[in-house]
Formats: structure tokens, C-alpha cells, sequence
């Protein structure tokens, strides 16, 4: 016996143009999402960063070079041409010494000795600012940036390229930018004596003097030790800053 059903299934070439259709729809997506993720990439903010730098610097060597007299243009066209090659890319300080690799220049060009040679450039708006006139100029000088990175001081996250994960300020990151007494007292991790340091800005290690004061006036050496001296209590106030290896030459 024959099946008698009347819907006859449809043809070989129905069936291959819908998945003609299918076929294509999928083609059309994948160059959609193509697409979306090169202008995704081009819009990253330390992109926009960067290519603003990069115009800034190029427009302060022009205005330089059309102030300057003839002698000393041809000079001033090299430094011009290296300003224009500057290339658009994740910068990173990588120090051995202290086991570190900060992206922190990638936004902070000021600070990035390739970007900036002489490190005092105008430039005093964030991110580029650069140590000149900045509250933390011979602070910045007393530390080769190669040798020190960013984050031993500042705190943050070495490794992240947009501002916010950059400065810590996420959830599961322990360590924010650190601003006042707290920048301050990062430098314990590696100086005793920061009270007695020859620091431009008198104020800078206030802070510090004043909590020392506190630590002996309440006896907290009675129970906690400070690098291996004081009562054995409780822990070691000092291990929780010393983690990081440090530089002593
Ligand atoms: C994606 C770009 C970007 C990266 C990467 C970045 N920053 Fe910033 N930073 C900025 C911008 C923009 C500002 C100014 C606006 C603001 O404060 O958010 C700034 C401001 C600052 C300031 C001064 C103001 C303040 O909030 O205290 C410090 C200090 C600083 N950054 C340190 C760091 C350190 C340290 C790192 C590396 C761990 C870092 N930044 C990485 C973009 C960046
Ligand atoms: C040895 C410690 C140290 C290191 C290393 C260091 N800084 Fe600083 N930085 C300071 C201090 C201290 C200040 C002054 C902050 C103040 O006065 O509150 C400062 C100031 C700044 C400021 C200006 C903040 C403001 O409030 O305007 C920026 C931006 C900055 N540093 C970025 C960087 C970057 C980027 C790096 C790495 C290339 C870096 N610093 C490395 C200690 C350091
Ligand atoms: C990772 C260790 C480390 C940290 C953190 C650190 N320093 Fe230093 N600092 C050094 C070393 C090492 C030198 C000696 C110079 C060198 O070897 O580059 C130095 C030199 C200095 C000098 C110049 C020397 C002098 O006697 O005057 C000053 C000032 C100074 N530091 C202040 C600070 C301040 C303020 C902070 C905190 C914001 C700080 N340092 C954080 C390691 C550190
Ligand atoms: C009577 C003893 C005693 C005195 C005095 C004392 N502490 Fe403590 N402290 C402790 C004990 C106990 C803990 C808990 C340690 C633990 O969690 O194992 C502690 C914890 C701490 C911690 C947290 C440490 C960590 O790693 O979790 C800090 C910071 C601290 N004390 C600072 C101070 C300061 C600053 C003073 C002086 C103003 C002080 N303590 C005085 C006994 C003392």
C-alpha cells in the first residue's frame, strides 16, 4: 500500500534556495559584527588619548618651530618628525627590580619618556600631566620611572588600560589609587626615615610625622611589632607593607 499523503515534500531546489537565504543572512551578520568589532577597537579611550597627545604635541612643536630663527630649524623638524611617527600603542613600564608591569604611560604620556624626553613638557592636564610644576615634581625625579613604575606609589591596577580598572576603583581590586596620607604612606613600604628626606613640599610627609606620634603615644608597639621589633601580640604592622621587594641601592 501507498502512503496517500497529498503534501508532496518540497523540491531539491526549494529546499537549497532557503538555505541559500540562511546562508547568506549568516554572511551578512558575521560582516556586520566584523565591522563593529574594528570600530569598537578604534574607540578605545586610551586611543582617543593617545591621538589627542599626539596632536597636541605636534601643534606645540609647530608653534615652536615658527617661533623659532632659522639655526635651529632644522632641529626642530627632527623633533617634529619623531612627534608625527609616534606610534598609537599600549605603552608599559616593566621593571625587574621590583617585579612590576605598569600600563600606567599608556594614558599618562607626560610621564612616558619616549613620549615626552625632557619630561616637562606644558602639559598639566590629566592624564598627560607631566612632573613639572606638579606637587609630586621631586618626588617624581627622586624615582626613575624605569626603575620604579607608577603603582608602588600610587596603588592601582598595573596592568588594566581603561581609566576606572586603571585606578583601582572596581569591585575585587584591593588597591585604588591611593590620594593624601595614604600616597604618603606608601612610601613606608621602602623609606624609615621619609620625615628626615630632602622633599620640596614640607606638608607632603605631615601625615606620616603625625602617625608616628600617634603609635607611640598609644603604645601599639606594646602588642604589634614593626619590623621585628615591639611585642609579639599581634602581627607584624610592617609585613602587611613590605610584601614588595625592595630596592636598596
Ligand atoms: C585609560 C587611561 C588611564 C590609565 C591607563 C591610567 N590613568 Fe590615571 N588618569 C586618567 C585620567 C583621564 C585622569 C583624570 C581624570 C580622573 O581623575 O579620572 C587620571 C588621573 C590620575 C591621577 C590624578 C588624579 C587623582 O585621581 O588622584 C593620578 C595620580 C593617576 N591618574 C594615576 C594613575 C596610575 C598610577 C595609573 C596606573 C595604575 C593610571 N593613572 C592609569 C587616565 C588614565
Ligand atoms: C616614588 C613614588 C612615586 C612614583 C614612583 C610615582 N609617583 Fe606620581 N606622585 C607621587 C607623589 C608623592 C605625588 C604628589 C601627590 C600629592 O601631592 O598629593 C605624585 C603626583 C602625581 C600626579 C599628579 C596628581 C595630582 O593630584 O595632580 C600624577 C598624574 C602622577 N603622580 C602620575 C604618576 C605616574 C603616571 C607614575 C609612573 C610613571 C608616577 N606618578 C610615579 C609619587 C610617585
Ligand atoms: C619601592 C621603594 C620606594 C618607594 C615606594 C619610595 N621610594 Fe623614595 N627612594 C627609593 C630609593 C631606592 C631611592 C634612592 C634613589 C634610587 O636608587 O633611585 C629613593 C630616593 C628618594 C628621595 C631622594 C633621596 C633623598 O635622600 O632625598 C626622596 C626625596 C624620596 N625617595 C622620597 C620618597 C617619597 C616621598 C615616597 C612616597 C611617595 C617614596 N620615596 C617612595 C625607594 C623608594
Ligand atoms: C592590646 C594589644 C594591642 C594593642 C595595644 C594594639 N593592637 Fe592592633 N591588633 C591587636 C590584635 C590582637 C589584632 C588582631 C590580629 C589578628 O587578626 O590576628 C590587631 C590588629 C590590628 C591591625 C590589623 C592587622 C591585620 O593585618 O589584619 C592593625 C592595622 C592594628 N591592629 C593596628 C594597631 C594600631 C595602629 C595600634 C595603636 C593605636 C594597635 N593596633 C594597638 C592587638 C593590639
Amino acid at each position: 500500500m501507498e502512503n496517500q499523503n497529498p503534501q508532496t515534500p518540497p523540491s531539491f531546489w526549494k529546499r537549497l534556495g532557503s538555505l541559500r537565504v540562511l546562508f547568506l543572512l549568516g554572511n551578512v551578520s558575521l560582516m556586520v559584527l566584523f565591522f563593529l568589532v574594528i570600530v569598537k577597537d578604534h574607540q578605545r579611550e586610551w586611543k582617543n588619548i593617545q591621538a589627542d597627545f599626539k596632536k597636541q604635541e605636534i601643534a606645540r612643536i609647530e608653534q615652536k618651530f615658527s617661533d623659532a630663527n632659522d639655526q635651529d630649524h632644522s632641529l626642530i623638524q627632527e623633533e617634529l618628525k619623531s612627534a608625527k611617527r609616534l606610534p598609537i600603542e599600549i605603552r608599559q613600564i616593566w621593571s625587574q627590580e621590583i617585579n612590576a608591569i605598569d600600563r600606567c604611560i599608556t594614558c599618562h604620556l607626560g610621564h612616558d619618556p619616549l613620549a615626552n624626553p625632557s619630561m616637562t613638557t606644558s602639559y598639566q592636564e590629566h592624564p598627560f600631566k607631566a612632573p613639572a610644576n606638579s606637587a609630586g615634581f621631586d618626588i617624581h625625579k627622586a624615582h626613575n620611572v624605569e626603575k620604579f613604575g607608577c603603582v608602588v606609589c600610587h596603588g592601582g591596577q598595573g596592568l588594566a588600560t581603561n581609566t576606572q580598572a586603571a585606578h583601582g576603583f572596581v569591585t575585587h581590586w584591593e588597591q585604588p589609587l591611593l590620594r593624601g596620607a595614604l600616597l604618603q604612606a606608601s612610601c613606608l613600604k621602602c623609606h624609615d626615615n621619609i620625615d628626615e628626606l630632602n622633599i620640596q613640599n614640607k606638608n607632603f610627609s605631615s601625615e606620616i610625622v603625625r602617625a608616628k606620634v600617634l603609635f607611640n603615644e598609644h603604645g601599639c608597639i606594646g602588642c604589634h611589632q614593626i619590623g621585628g621589633e615591639g611585642g609579639p601580640i599581634s602581627v607584624d604592622l610592617r609585613e602587611e607593607t613590605s610584601k614588595k621587594t625592595v630596592v636598596t641601592n
